[in-house]
């Protein structure tokens, strides 16, 4: 990783994601969160304040570890456990199938090189009651705002770390066989469109009868 990967973008990424709005969706998202929650790319630790009491622990995945005393302050604070395992969500995940009560993302499936794998690994050890609970941004509905994000998507790429801003979540989502339950569409106040269209919402598995096929397999 280099100084700009593992200083300077964390605390950029920090600063634009930890605000009372933003604060207020995680809460919304994650409200249902239960028992043993998978939440893949933990970050620093932002949303372990907006679990509710419901959640038995916390397994935080991500290829990164950066600004590890922030992080290690959020965990001593809340009243679960939280275990850290650094990886990637698109490789095979260190756990059983249907392990996980809730498999959680904010602001993640953005930024996953290969999506599709990592979407049937969440779905795999999620157990066939759980939830997948999301809040993402991602391609807006508009044409013209739709053509910016593609224009824009490779710089976007190149500053934010892999980021894309023009990933359709929820075609992503139920293309890796799960079912939507729930989603709300929005526009992030005070955030340009292109950036700001997000996606917010719950998913179950979807059986492979309903899909009219096999499981999907990862790429
Ligand atoms: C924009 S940050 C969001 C962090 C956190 N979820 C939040 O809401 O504050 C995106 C996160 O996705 C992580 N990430 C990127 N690629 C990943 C992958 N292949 N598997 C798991 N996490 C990944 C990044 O390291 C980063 O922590």
């Amino acid at each position: 990783m280099g100084i700009y990967s593992q200083h300077i973008f964390p605390r950029l990424m920090e600063s634009g994601l930890k605000g009372a709005v933003h604060r207020r969706y995680r809460r919304r998202t994650l409200e249902r969160a239960n028992g043993e929650v998978l939440e893949i790319g933990f970050g620093t630790g932002l949303n372990l304040e907006c679990y509710p009491e419901s959640v038995r622990r916390v397994t935080g995945l991500d290829p990164a570890a950066v600004l590890e005393r922030r992080v290690r302050a959020r965990i001593a604070e809340v009243p679960f456990p939280v275990e850290r395992i650094t990886g990637d969500a698109a490789e095979r995940l260190p756990f059983p199938d249907e392990h996980f009560d809730t498999v959680a993302s904010t602001w993640t499936l953005c930024s996953i090189e290969r999506l599709r794998s990592a979407l049937v690994e969440m779905r795999r050890v999620l157990k066939p009651s759980g939830e997948l609970l999301f809040l993402e941004h991602g391609r807006n509905e508009g044409r013209w705002v739709a053509r910016l994000q593609d224009a824009v998507n490779p710089i976007q790429n190149r500053v934010a770390c892999g980021c894309n801003v023009n990933r359709r979540i929820d075609d992503e989502i139920e293309g890796a066989g799960f079912r939507i339950s729930e989603l709300d569409r929005f526009i992030m106040p005070g955030v340009p469109r292109a950036l700001g269209s997000v996606y917010l919402g719950a998913a179950r598995r979807a059986d492979s009868r309903a899909l009219g096929g096999p499981p999907p397999v990862r790429d």
